[in-house]
């Protein structure tokens, strides 16, 4: 049975796949302290079981996805504290990044300051038309600090993040379709059937084949095309010692569907 998180429902809508829905309606699911512990408690769990395939991560209600990092809690914090806070964010953000498992974000509504942060650090992003994303932490008189202006600048280039950032603009589920930060605009009812239907796909295929494309995607971005491109040789030679490599092939050639094991 799987343990109970504060401020978080989690789910298993489908086998091995995994929903964890952020609750905490009263502050359109702002991210505090807890929040933040909770998710990378949630996501430290999922990562462990073998048999994790796909994690969903939506926001509970149809109004927020999340309304971005807490403006009461941030209010009187000190630069110390605040630096604390940032790490707590920092960390959990690489977390996604680095979990084994495909994450997809479904972003139900606002999508705000450390909302956005948290979408981005998410493998990809399917968006309901009613999301709102932003990041509005200037008008606050602060940066972002969850890495908004570094992935958003990989995701959408300089130029898109320096305008984002700088006016704190609200951008529509259409708009940011349009600059390829989500990837999928869907209706507010159909969104977690969306998610549901990438996931159905992405459980289909070999396990530790995507755990090594998405730690190349990932680490590649960081990297020179020519490192990444060595790294994935790398990577690609490592594939050929698992079970699935085999398994993978062998039906292709028999022409039946593949038993994929975590192997
Ligand atoms: N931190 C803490 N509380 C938040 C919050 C946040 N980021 N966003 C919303 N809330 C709280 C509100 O304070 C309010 O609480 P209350 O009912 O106890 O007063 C509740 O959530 C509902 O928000 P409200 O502002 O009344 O809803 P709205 O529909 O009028 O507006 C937003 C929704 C999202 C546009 C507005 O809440 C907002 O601008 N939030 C802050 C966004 C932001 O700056 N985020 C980036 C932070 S770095």
């Amino acid at each position: 049975m799987a343990p109970t998180f504060d401020h978080l429902l989690l789910t298993q809508p489908q086998d091995d796949v995994w929903l964890i829905t952020i609750d905490r309606p009263k502050a359109l699911n702002a991210l505090n302290k807890a929040l933040l512990t909770s998710l990378s408690q949630a996501f430290q769990w999922l990562d462990s079981l073998p048999t994790t395939k796909v994690i969903l991560l939506t926001g509970n209600g149809d109004k927020a996805f999340v309304a971005g990092a807490d403006v009461a809690a941030m209010q009187l914090m000190t630069a110390l504290e605040a630096r604390d806070f940032s790490h707590l964010g920092m960390a959990l953000m690489h977390q996604i990044e680095a979990c084994s498992a495909p994450v997809i974000a479904l972003v139900n509504g606002y999508c705000l300051g450390g909302g956005c942060e948290l979408a981005l650090s998410c493998d990809y992003i399917l968006a309901s038309e009613n999301a709102v994303f932003s990041q509005p932490e200037v008008s606050l008189g602060i940066t972002p600090g969850f890495g908004g202006t570094q992935r958003l600048a990989r995701c959408i280039g300089k130029g898109n993040a320096m305008q984002w950032i700088l006016t704190g603009d609200r951008i529509s589920a259409q708009d940011a379709l349009k600059l390829t930060l989500c990837h999928q605009v869907l209706s507010p009812s159909e969104l977690l059937k969306g998610g549901l239907a990438q996931a159905e796909k992405i459980a289909k295929n070999a396990p530790q084949a995507m755990r090594f494309a998405k730690q190349l995607i990932h680490q590649g971005l960081n990297m020179s095309l020519h490192d990444g491109c060595q790294l994935e040789t790398e990577r690609f030679a490592l594939s050929f010692t698992t079970q699935d490599q085999t398994e993978g092939m062998a039906a292709f050639v028999e022409r039946r569907p593949a038993r994929f094991s975590h192997q």
